[in-house]
């Protein structure tokens, strides 16, 4: 009815979507995360976790979907800063498959709602081996949230986007987090490098904001309008930002229905390289890194067969630009916290790709916001 339509585009606060209005409250809800848990004087992290962060010899986390890529990141983050082995499961195989885990694991489930089947299901199988649990977890209450030993909240704020937005990169934030607290507590981070990346995760919302302007939003959407067309797309990132990609390939496909695929950059040539001729859009992650190079060589390799490069670059870097057939400039970020940052560059050419499709892009065909079902 009328006042329901009014109601909804209310809801939406001036946004066409609740999808869209998502992306644009990224800054705040960061600042949600991150709010009382940074403290610059001693480069520490405070999450009220009762959990004793020297008690377990590994970590395994798991989830699903962009829960899945977000673990992806905090498994390059924790082993990096905290040097504790990790692996990453998604939650339907994980239940399955007698996992390995006793009293000295830490479980971590990561779930915007918190009430994913496979992801409640692994979690209980980890509790029958002894395992120690740690919720990383957007929904209040939620069924997750009572079955773990500890919740570390995101503090998004409700998401009713079928795709996942501002969830994303609350948990990546929520990652970093968990990071640098192991790193400190065990001693595998000093407190000067702690300060320095607590002061880089600190810049987070501003950087986003950043990443919103409308310089930025008109660029991408020239970009997804020039290439809406395409059957397929590929996605390439490494490191820590090979979830990126990951990220970006599910995104676009969520919403336009375009086939895209995403691999780790090195992994190109060991196959997905045969799926490139000029029609093929490839989106290529190639912000600040120690790896630029390597990362520069793949955007030359995609060139030369003649595939079409959209870059994500960090501002200013006129070389790796200089190689692409369109540029996404994003803020310069430090590495370990650029994930948060590129992500939205992936939010927004999905996002105005299904809107140039006429995609309905809050209630994607087939998809549910919470899976409750196997
Ligand atoms: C993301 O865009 C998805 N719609 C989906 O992959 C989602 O992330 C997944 O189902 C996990 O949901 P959860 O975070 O609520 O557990």
């Amino acid at each position: 009815t009328h006042i329901d339509w009014d109601a909804e585009a209310a809801e939406k606060g001036g946004y066409d979507t609740y999808m869209l209005k998502e992306i644009y409250e990224q800054p705040q809800a960061l600042t949600n995360t991150l709010i009382g848990r940074l403290h610059d004087e001693t480069g520490e992290v405070n999450l009220d976790i009762s959990l004793d962060p020297a008690s377990f010899k590994r970590i395994s986390i798991v989830a699903c979907g962009t829960a899945y890529y977000a673990s992806l990141v905090g498994e390059y983050l924790i082993e990096q800063l905290a040097r504790i082995p990790v692996e990453v499961d998604v939650a339907s195989e994980y239940r399955y498959r007698s996992p390995l885990v006793n009293e000295n694991t830490l479980v971590i489930v990561v779930s915007q709602s918190g009430e994913t089947i496979d992801t409640l299901e692994a979690l209980k199988e980890a509790k029958k081996y002894g395992a120690k649990t740690l919720g990383v977890i957007n929904a209040k209450g939620s069924s997750m949230t009572r079955e773990v030993d500890d919740v570390l909240y995101i503090h998004a704020g409700p998401e009713i986007g079928v795709a996942s937005t501002k969830a994303y990169t609350s948990m990546v934030s929520a990652m970093l987090l968990l990071a640098l607290w192991l790193g400190r507590a065990r001693g595998s981070l000093n407190a000067e490098k702690g300060a320095e990346l607590l002061a880089a995760v600190r810049e987070l919302p501003r950087l986003v904001e950043e990443a919103l302007a409308p310089e930025r939003v008109e660029n991408i959407t020239r970009i997804a309008e020039k290439y809406h067309q395409a059957r397929d797309y590929l996605f390439l990132g490494r490191g820590v930002n090979a979830p990126t990609a990951f990220e970006g390939a599910l995104k676009l496909k969520e919403i336009s229905y375009i086939h895209a695929e995403a691999y780790a950059s090195g992994e190109m040539k060991h196959g997905p390289i045969a799926l490139i001729d000029e029609h093929l859009p490839v989106v290529v992650v190639a912000t600040d890194s120690f790896l630029l190079e390597k990362t520069i060589s793949n955007i030359q390799e995609v060139r030369a067969r003649s595939g079409k490069v959209i870059a994500v670059v960090s501002d200013g870097d006129t070389e790796a630009a200089r190689h692409a057939d369109d540029v996404i400039f994003v803020p310069r970020a430090d590495e370990m916290v650029s994930p948060v940052v590129n992500a939205v560059a992936m939010q927004l050419l999905a996002y105005h790709t299904a809107t140039a499709l006429n995609r309905d892009v809050d209630k994607p065909r087939n998809l549910a916001k919470s899976v409750t079902v196997e």
